[in-house]
């Protein structure tokens, strides 16, 4: 063990290639903090810029025909790209179930969690991955995560992991409604009455559900869970345990706010997808995750994306109010390939599609 954590180059291949993991190394009950996750200082979130007194708006979903129900998703949607809903219809018993199988997942030895890695899984839509982009990444993130990009049932069937596969798809198909829900109000404001087939397409033609893992961590302050980011998708719907420790950036601010985890909530955040669709007035708000030094953490983030063949920019009905195109029509799937081309580095993907 004493070689294994001296040396940099046997130490990423034991977390990355063999199917251990952070959380493999986290098992170890190693005391100190591995060089290779001591984060430079600027890509640690700096606490003292977290404001205590403020947090993200909470939206009471039970109502969610209730126009004052619309107009607070899009207003929340404006002003902090973050929120949290509750009453959204989606079952506890599904978020408990889907929980539990991502615990069961993480839990299988190393060698049956090795075939999901990418040099060996059979498809590029399942990967098990460790940090963000392993190849890229200089200094790594303190988290495990399995990939799953969603193209049918029996795709899934056939390569999604068995142990957490059912789970995940029930989750899935009950936050469709949800979704729709949201992308129905948020739409509205942009003077597009109704999700039809063709719009439908490009704010949700794809999803991708994550399952993180985040294991306790010696000298937590040193590293980071996830680095500062926005995400890529049209909206993201996270779904949290109880642990807490993600921060989002508040609007055009240095402050940072913690997303407290509320029982049975999901949180909500506008992507890089939707920012530029509306042209701006949605945003897509940069979050970090710290690493926990008593607790394992998990989340399932669903990202509702466009399909990767879709070429994207400024909606139409929005460009037709007379707004200047902030963004250039990019293809979707050039936007994602530029994403994972680069570690995590606070909004700086989206200059991609900018004018
Ligand atoms: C992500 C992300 C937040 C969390 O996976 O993109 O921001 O709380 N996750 O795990
Ligand atoms: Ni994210």
């Amino acid at each position: 063990m004493a070689s294994l954590l001296q040396n940099t180059r046997e130490l990423k291949t034991f977390v990355v290639d063999e199917g251990h993991g952070v959380k493999g190394l986290s098992e170890l009950k190693i005391k100190s903090l591995p060089e290779l996750f001591i984060q430079p200082i600027e890509k640690r979130l700096d606490m003292s810029k977290v404001v205590p007194y403020e947090s993200i708006p909470v939206i009471d979903m039970s109502n969610s025909d209730d126009p004052k129900v619309g107009e607070a998703i899009c207003d929340a949607a404006e002003k902090w790209g973050f929120f949290q809903i509750i009453n959204h219809g989606v079952p506890l018993s599904i978020i408990d179930d889907v929980k539990d199988a991502t615990h069961r997942f993480f839990m299988l030895p190393p060698e049956e969690k090795k075939k999901y890695l990418f040099k060996n899984s059979p498809t590029k839509n399942v990967r098990l991955v460790t940090s963000f982009i392993p190849e890229v990444d200089t200094y790594l993130e303190w988290k495990d995560y399995l990939s799953c990009f969603y193209v049918s049932d029996d795709e899934a069937n056939s390569y999604w992991p068995s142990v957490c596969r059912d789970q995940v798809l029930e989750y899935l198909k009950n936050s469709e409604s949800l979704i729709k829900r949201l992308l129905e109000a948020l739409i509205k404001r942009l003077d597009i009455p109704k999700l039809d087939d063709k719009n439908k397409a490009i704010l949700m033609g794809s999803m991708r559900i994550n399952l993180n893992y985040y294991p306790v961590c010696p000298n937590p302050e040193l590293t980071v869970g996830v680095g500062g980011h926005s995400d890529v998708s049209t909206l993201t719907v996270l779904l949290q345990d109880e642990t807490g420790g993600l921060y989002v950036r508040k609007l055009d601010s240095e402050d940072w706010v913690h997303v407290p985890p509320i029982k049975g909530s999901l949180t909500i955040n506008i992507g890089d997808a939707l920012q530029i669709m509306s042209n701006g007035l949605y945003k897509s708000i940069e979050h970090h995750v710290v690493a926990n030094g008593n607790k394992n953490r998990i989340s399932v983030p669903i990202f509702v994306n466009p399909r990767p063949s879709d070429v994207i920019g400024p909606l139409p009905q929005v460009i037709n109010r007379g707004e200047k195109a902030l963004y250039k029509q990019v293809l979707y799937s050039d936007y994602v390939k530029h994403f994972y081309r680069k570690s995590h580095n606070g909004k700086d993907t989206i200059d991609f599609a900018k004018v």
